[in-house]
């Protein structure tokens, strides 16, 4: 895993975003996997503005969802899709079309075949839980899962509420999740981490340069061939 650290969290999102636009100009038609999140969304809003700026064409790349909430409706506000398609679709950047995620448990199959018919990710881009969870992949997730619905943690249900609540969201938090599983994360050609904040400080610590093990589902992204761990100084601070 390849450390980069910046000082600031700007710098860390105009990182990320030129590495996304890199990734695109070398491959128009470039698979993607977004997470959303308070560490990832800000990155999405410069990517959007670097596109609009330069002109880069993005019309042939697809982008997904690595996680949703299991059947909600589909205007939700919690949505990881539609989080998305305000990022992406209704800024006229990409259209409805280039998003790919699943809502119902029902289509779990049918995302799942979509992946397998699309290949490995060209480049995935994920936040990490204070918990070490990657997507909805929680501690003790199997390495070798695919697509598949998870319960969430009472802890992480509660982070949730919190974030949404401060962003004057004040619904419940479903009780599962649907996630797509560690293998197809770390079969990606290339992940981004990205981690920001006082509050990602010990998982950073612990996913970097603790033991590779079940209890803390990111530290697998050790095993990656391809992957950089971006930070910004707070989340660094312990290493
Ligand atoms: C959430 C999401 C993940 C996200 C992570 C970190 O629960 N399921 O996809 O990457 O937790 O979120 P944040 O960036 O808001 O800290």
């Amino acid at each position: 895993m390849e450390l980069i650290q910046q000082q600031r969290v700007e710098q860390v999102d105009a990182y990320v975003s030129l590495c996304m636009a890199a990734q695109i100009l070398d491959k128009p038609a470039s698979i993607l996997a977004l997470a959303t999140g308070n560490t990832t969304e800000p990155i999405y809003r410069v990517f959007t503005a670097l596109v609009q700026e330069s002109g880069l064409d993005v019309s042939g790349i697809r982008a997904s969802v690595v996680d949703e909430y299991t059947d909600i409706s589909v205007a939700s506000p919690l949505g990881c899709r539609n989080r998305l398609q305000r990022l992406f679709v209704d800024t006229g950047l990409l259209e409805a079309s280039q998003l790919i995620a699943p809502r119902l448990k029902s289509e779990i199959p049918l995302f799942t075949s979509l992946l397998d018919s699309l290949g490995p990710f060209d480049l995935q881009i994920l936040g990490v839980g204070a918990n070490g969870h990657l997507g909805f992949n929680e501690p003790g997730a199997d390495p070798s899962s695919l697509v598949h619905e998870v319960p969430l943690t009472e802890e992480t249900r509660k982070v949730l509420e919190k974030k949404y609540s401060q962003r004057g969201i004040h619904e419940p938090i479903p009780l599962s999740g649907i996630t797509m599983g560690l293998k197809p994360i770390l079969q990606a050609r290339e992940i981004i981490l990205v981690a920001k904040g006082r509050e990602k400080a010990d998982v950073v610590k612990a996913l970097y340069q603790g033991p590779i093990e079940k209890s803390l589902p990111a530290s697998f992204l050790q095993l990656h061939p391809r992957c950089k761990l971006v930070v910004d100084e707070e989340a660094a601070c312990k290493l």
